[in-house]
C-alpha cells in the first residue's frame, strides 16, 4: 500500500457520500464513489472535487456506475442498501440488502482482489457475513462498522453527563449492531477513571439504553432517513487505521471462531487494525451477566444468518 491510497465507496447516498467527504478532507486517499443511480456518484464526486481547491485537499474523486474505475482499491467501504419501506418486513429487507451486498461484493472481489472490505449496510453483522462468504477473502480483510459508531454515541452521552470533554471519555460496546448490543460501563473511562466510579447506576442505565437505541433516536428525528455523519466517520476511522498501519484498537464486527465462545459468526468485539486489516481479536474478561448479554446479542445475529443460510 505504498504511495497514493485508493478507497472505493459503494453507495453514494448519505453514508457513502459523507464517507467520501471525510476521506477527502483528511486527504487519506483518492476516492471512487459508485452507485446504481446514474449521475448521483458522478455529481457528488464532482461537487467534492470542486471543494478541494477551497480546503486544499489534494485527492482525486471519481463517480461511477460500474466498477472498472475501482480497480485495485486498497479499501472498499460498502454502504449500498435500501431502507425499510412501508409493507416490507424485516426479512424482506434482509433478503433485498443481502442480494445488493452480495452483488456489490462480487464486483469488489473481481476488481480489487487484495482490498480490505468495510461493510456499513444493515443489518450490519449479517451483511458483513454476506460480504465475507461472497468475496472468499480471508477473515482479516472483511469487517463491519458498528462498534465505532455505537461507542462514539456512548462517549457522547457520557461526556454530556459528566460535563467533560469528549476527548476524556472512552467507551466500549460489544455485540451485534441492534438493540441487543452490549455497552460496557465497566470498561468505559473518563481520564482513565472507570465511569462506574463517577456516575450512579440510574444515570449509567439511561446511557446504556440511549446508546442501544441510538440509531432509532436519529431516525425518529430525521423521519426520512437514518444517521450518516457519525456512521461514515466510523468507517473512515477504520480505513485510516488500516491505511496508516496504526495498530488501533477499535470495536468492529469480525468473524469469530471460538473467541468469546462464539463461532462462525460476525459480531462486534475489540480488534487491532493495522496494515494487515484485523491483526488481532482482543478477548477481555466478562462477568457472567456481560457474557450472557453478548451471547444473546450473537443469537440475534445468528437468527438472521440462518434465514440467509450463509
Ligand atoms: P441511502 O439510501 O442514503 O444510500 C444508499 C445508497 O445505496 C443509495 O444511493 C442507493 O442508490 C445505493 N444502492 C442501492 N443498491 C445499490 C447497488 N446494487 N450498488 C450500488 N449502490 C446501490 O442510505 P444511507 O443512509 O447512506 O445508509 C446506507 C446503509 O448503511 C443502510 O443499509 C443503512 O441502514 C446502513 N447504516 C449502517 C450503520 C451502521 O452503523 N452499520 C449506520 C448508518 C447506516
Ligand atoms: C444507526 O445506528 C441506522 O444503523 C444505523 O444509526
Amino acid at each position: 500500500m505504498a504511495g497514493r491510497h485508493k478507497v472505493t465507496v459503494v453507495g453514494a447516498g448519505n453514508v457513502g457520500a459523507t464517507a467520501a467527504h471525510w476521506i477527502a478532507a483528511k486527504e487519506l486517499a483518492d476516492v471512487v464513489l459508485v452507485d446504481i443511480v446514474e449521475g448521483t456518484p458522478q455529481g457528488k464526486a464532482l461537487d467534492l472535487a470542486q471543494a478541494a481547491p477551497i480546503d486544499g485537499f489534494d485527492v482525486k474523486l471519481i463517480g461511477a456506475n460500474s466498477y472498472e474505475e475501482t480497480a485495485n482499491s486498497d479499501v472498499v467501504i460498502i454502504t449500498a442498501g435500501l431502507p425499510r419501506k412501508p409493507g416490507m418486513s424485516r426479512d424482506d429487507l434482509l433478503k433485498t440488502n443481502s442480494d445488493i451486498v452480495g452483488q456489490v461484493t462480487d464486483q469488489v472481489a473481481k476488481y480489487s482482489p487484495n482490498a480490505f472490505i468495510i461493510v456499513v449496510s444493515n443489518p450490519l453483522d449479517a451483511m458483513t457475513q454476506v460480504a465475507f462468504r461472497r468475496s472468499g477473502f480471508p477473515k482479516n480483510r472483511v469487517m463491519g462498522m458498528a462498534g465505532v459508531l455505537d461507542s462514539a454515541r456512548m462517549r457522547c452521552f457520557l461526556a454530556e453527563a459528566l460535563n467533560v470533554s469528549v476527548e476524556n471519555v472512552t467507551a466500549f460496546v460489544l455485540g451485534g449492531h441492534g438493540d441487543t448490543m452490549v455497552p460496557l460501563p465497566r470498561y468505559s473511562t473518563c481520564a482513565g477513571i472507570p465511569v462506574t466510579e463517577l456516575l450512579d447506576k440510574a444515570t449509567l442505565d439511561a446511557i446504556i439504553d440511549r446508546t442501544a437505541n441510538g440509531g432509532a433516536e436519529i431516525v425518529g428525528l430525521l423521519k426520512t432517513g437514518s444517521a450518516f455523519y457519525a456512521p461514515s466517520l466510523g468507517a473512515v476511522e477504520m480505513a485510516e487505521a488500516i491505511l496508516k498501519d496504526k495498530k488501533k484498537i477499535l470495536p468492529c464486527a469480525v468473524f469469530l471462531e471460538g473467541e468469546y465462545g462464539i463461532s462462525n459468526l460476525f459480531v462486534g468485539v475489540p480488534v487491532k487494525l493495522g496494515k494487515n486489516g484485523v491483526e488481532q481479536i482482543i478477548e477481555i474478561s466478562l462477568t457472567n451477566d456481560e457474557r450472557a448479554a453478548l451471547h444473546k446479542s450473537a443469537a440475534a445475529v445468528q437468527e438472521l444468518v440462518d434465514i440467509l443460510e450463509i
